[in-house]
């Protein structure tokens, strides 16, 4: 374990000198631009998203779905890149309560896919491109999952037709992969079309019910039992009694 150890420090510091040698340093500005258009590995989007701070809502939504993962191998195997809008964690604490979590795991990754375009698209190419787009969650041509959006002066517009909203910020682009910030959950026709409220459950009302019906039965039952007590009471008198009645004669 000694040994290991002082053969590691020795090794960082031959690493350390080595780095540190004016000649290395010399090479890097030569080298850099030759390695420079080809980044080390898929983009990890969890990592910007964290690095960017405010995302957390989002981020574990991606894990949870497990889009995470799908992203890395869609963004290291893409030729057309893509484009994440990105909502904040105020976006998703604005959504009315309990609205992630009636939603099935299908559901959530939908959502999550809805906000994912397969091609990358930089803020210039918003002013061109024709709606309504394609998301990761379907094919917006069947009309279920309807994405446009629209530019004004420097502003991109973005609707679903529930939500409206626009981009607030760039996060990420690398020419490959775009990041953008929206303060709004995009909430896609598919899942949150609206819908007559579900009717009252009518089980738990009968539920209740039948516990106060049963509370009555409650009483005659302990009575029964304290009529049996003494019943037993009684035949162990009278038998005790019995006996010191046979013994006196
Ligand atoms: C991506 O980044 C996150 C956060 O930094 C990290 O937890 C995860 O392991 C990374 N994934 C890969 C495949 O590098
Ligand atoms: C990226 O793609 C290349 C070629 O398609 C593959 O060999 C490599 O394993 C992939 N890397 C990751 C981290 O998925
Ligand atoms: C874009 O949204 C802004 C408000 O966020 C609104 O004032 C503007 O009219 C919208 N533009 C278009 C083209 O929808
Ligand atoms: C999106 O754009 C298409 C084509 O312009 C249009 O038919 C559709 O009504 C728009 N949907 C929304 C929600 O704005
Ligand atoms: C979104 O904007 C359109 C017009 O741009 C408007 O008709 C619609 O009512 C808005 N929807 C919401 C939910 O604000």
């Amino acid at each position: 374990m000694v040994m290991m150890k002082q053969h590691l420090f020795i090794l960082s510091f031959l690493l350390l000198s080595f780095l540190r040698c004016p000649q290395t340093l010399a090479q890097a500005p030569a080298l850099a631009p030759a390695l420079a258009p080809a980044p080390p590995g898929p983009t990890n989007v969890t990592k910007i998203l964290e690095k960017a701070g405010q995302f957390t809502l989002f981020i574990r939504l991606l894990k949870a779905t497990a889009v995470a993962n799908q992203l890395l191998g869609q963004l290291n195997n893409t030729n057309n890149g893509m484009t994440i809008f990105a909502p904040t964690d105020n976006a998703f604490s604005s959504l009315k309560s309990g609205t992630l979590n009636s939603l099935s795991d299908e559901q959530k990754v939908e959502l999550v896919q809805f906000h994912i375009i397969p091609t990358y698209l930089s803020s210039t190419q918003f002013q061109t491109i024709s709606n309504p787009l394609r998301t990761q969650a379907g094919d917006s041509a069947d009309g279920k999952f309807p994405l446009n959006v629209t530019t004004s002066g420097n502003s991109v517009n973005i609707t679903t037709g529930l939500t409206n909203t626009s981009v607030s910020g760039t996060i990420y682009t690398d020419g490959q992969l775009a990041v953008y910030q929206v303060d709004k959950v995009l909430q896609p026709l598919q899942i949150f079309d609206p819908r007559p409220p579900a009717p009252a459950p009518a089980p738990a009302k009968s539920k209740k019910k039948a516990a106060v019906a049963d509370s009555p039965d409650d009483t005659p039952a302990d009575n029964s039992k304290a009529v049996s007590t003494l019943t037993m009471q009684n035949v162990v008198f009278w038998g005790v009694s019995a006996i010191v009645l046979a013994l006196s004669l």
